[in-house]
């Protein structure tokens, strides 16, 4: 095994990437109060790249009002945000970094409340329980025509590609369940009109952008929930997708009961680390397995020859060296790991060996849309201040606005 592996540059449509780690989509709950740009989000963003990560996929942006998931998401749903985006995409090239725009609609897993989302049938959402009517063929077509407008405004703002959010139980999500989409029109009905609404944004989409403009997806290839969606269709609709023109697919899971359905806890946490990071809670509890969406990703990799990026409890250098030398992904997304350790990528190609520092506690995703993303770990102090919102009942309160 050779561990320059990852550090050998990497390609997606026509972007080139110095590396093959990238930052997994990661929302920041730090934008203004309409969706803006923040100074703390052009940080974050100058941060990553500063460190050497290779492509930094953004936290998922809202494509319509409709659309939106939670309070201080970034939005990409209209003309006054390209300033705002145009920083974004300079703070990363800067450093030489590259950086797609994540084009989401939360459909009917939207946590805002007042907000009216959209959903191919009115299912309750596995997640949040939210029912809302179903769309209309207006409605999905205004839909789809978000996504492409999104997109040619990453374009305007000098983003290096759009990700497609197609996985973890949202609008496109939805569509592409049988659990949530139970129309019998040209919508709905069987695995193959369950693929339309995916590939009509993907294709509204690639004609919103120039050719060189890298497309890419981020797909669900099985429902999380019981009965849902299996794995041959997940694969088969990725390869329906590579033939419409994602330039690459990124491995996740559909429809999801809990946040922890798509980012496992306690990723290769042992007893020894468990007690460093005081998780008292895990000392008699194995380890999760690390990289748990590999088995579908080697599925898709018989069926598809565009290059996939794995997602997904990577936690060791050894684990993400074998994944791209065996040739199980072309690239390693990381999310968690990267809220504590912006500069892990550099440690790594100083040599580091052994675990990264997050234990995958998840309280950085408790409080989403609460507190603007940080590690609530470290340091100590924080774990205080977690503890205390929640005995002051800050979580029950869903919606209120996030504090910092
Ligand atoms: C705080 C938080 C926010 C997330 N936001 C997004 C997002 O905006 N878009 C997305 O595709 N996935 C999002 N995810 C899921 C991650 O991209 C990733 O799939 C998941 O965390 C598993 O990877 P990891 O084990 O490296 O964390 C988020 C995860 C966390 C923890």
């Amino acid at each position: 095994m050779s561990a320059g592996v990852l550090f050998q540059p990497g390609r997606i449509g026509s972007v080139e990437i110095a590396n093959r780690l990238v930052r997994a989509g990661t929302s920041e709950t730090a934008a203004g109060e309409a969706g803006e740009i923040t100074e703390k989000l052009v940080e974050i963003y100058e941060d990553l790249a500063r460190n050497r990560v290779g492509l930094i996929l953004s936290g998922h942006m809202y494509c319509h009002t409709r659309g939106q998931y939670a309070t201080r998401q970034v939005g990409i749903h209209e003309d006054g945000m390209v300033p705002g985006l145009t920083r974004l995409a300079e703070a990363v090239h800067r450093h030489g970094g590259k950086l797609f725009a994540q084009l989401a609609h939360a459909g009917s897993q939207s946590r805002v409340v007042g907000n009216q989302p959209l959903a191919p049938s009115p299912i309750p959402n596995a997640l949040t329980g939210r029912v809302v009517g179903a769309a209309s063929e207006a409605e999905i077509q205004e839909a789809i025509a978000a996504f492409a407008a999104g997109a040619a405004r990453a374009v305007q703002a000098g983003f290096d590609g759009l990700h497609i959010h197609g996985a973890n139980g949202y609008l496109i999500s939805e569509f592409s369940s049988p659990l949530t989409n139970q129309r019998t029109d040209r919508w709905g009905g069987s695995p193959e009109a369950r693929d339309t609404f995916f590939v009509e944004v993907l294709k509204a989409v690639r004609k919103a952008v120039p050719t060189r403009m890298a497309v890419t997806v981020k797909v669900g290839l099985q429902d999380a929930v019981p009965g849902g969606m299996q794995i041959a269709e997940g694969v088969r609709r990725c390869g329906i997708l590579a033939g419409a023109g994602a330039d690459a697919i990124e491995v996740s899971c559909n429809a999801m009961r809990l946040p922890s359905d798509s980012a496992k806890e306690y990723v290769a946490v042992g007893r020894r680390r468990a007690l460093g990071d005081l998780l008292l809670h895990r000392l008699l509890s194995p380890p999760h397995p690390e990289a748990y969406f590999l088995e579908p990703a080697r599925l898709l990799r018989k069926r598809v020859s565009k290059p996939i990026i794995l997602v997904g409890g990577m936690r060791t250098p050894t684990t993400m060296e074998l994944i791209v030398e065996r040739g199980d992904a072309d690239f390693v997304a990381l999310a968690r790991p990267f809220i504590r350790e912006p500069d892990l990528v550099v440690k790594l190609a100083e040599g580091r060996r052994g675990p990264v520092a997050c234990t995958s506690c998840n309280l950085c995703l408790m409080h989403e849309s609460h507190h603007s993303l940080r590690c609530w770990r470290i340091p100590r102090r924080r774990l205080m201040e977690h503890a205390l919102y929640r005995l002051r009942g800050g979580f029950r309160e869903a919606h209120r606005p996030h504090t910092d």
